[in-house]
């Protein structure tokens, strides 16, 4: 694998609150098992955005199929948490803030995106090291794609 395709040092990305990893630790991709640990998360974070009606008012911003949105999180996740940057590979840069502009995200959505991940995270039985640093990541990016004051 290249050194371009890969993420694994550097403080991670500013605005985007990316998990970033110092150059002689493990990358949160690596802790979380590779490709296969972020195809888990995403697909219980999605079963669950469809199928617990606490998380229905999200559910209610997608679109009828989740099934797109399932795909290119696990690309965007993959290059996010320090792995192969397949996202970017395919799509080109992910302009995050930009692609939720359509979407009405305030306080609520926020948490309601970030309960359903630490719901998801909760299932997987993350090592508490990998969950906090994660937490930490997922409320600064989740935060970051708000654009409404409510
Ligand atoms: C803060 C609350 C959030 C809400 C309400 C939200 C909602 C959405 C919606 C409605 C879509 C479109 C899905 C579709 O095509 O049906 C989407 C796409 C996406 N979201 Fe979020 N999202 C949130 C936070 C996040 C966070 C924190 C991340 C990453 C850590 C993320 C990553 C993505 C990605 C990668 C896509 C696909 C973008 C594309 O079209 O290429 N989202 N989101």
């Amino acid at each position: 694998m290249s050194e371009s395709s890969t993420n694994k040092s550097g403080p991670g990305d500013a605005s985007t609150g990316a998990p970033g990893t110092a150059a002689n630790l493990p990358t949160a991709f690596e802790l979380i098992g590779g490709a296969d640990g972020v195809k888990a998360l995403v697909t219980r974070f999605y079963d669950l955005m469809d199928l617990e009606p606490a998380y229905g008012h999200l559910r209610g911003l997608h679109g009828s199929t989740l099934d797109g949105a399932r795909q290119k999180l696990v690309l965007f996740l993959s290059g996010w948490l320090g792995g192969p940057d397949l996202y970017v590979q395919q799509y080109g840069h992910p302009r995050l803030r930009a692609r939720h502009l359509p979407f009405p995200i305030g306080v609520r959505e926020r948490d309601d995106w970030l309960a359903c991940m630490h719901q998801a995270m909760d299932e997987l039985r993350l090592a508490p090291d990998l969950r906090l640093r994660l937490d930490q990541a997922f409320a600064k990016t989740a935060d970051w794609m708000r654009n409404q004051s409510g």
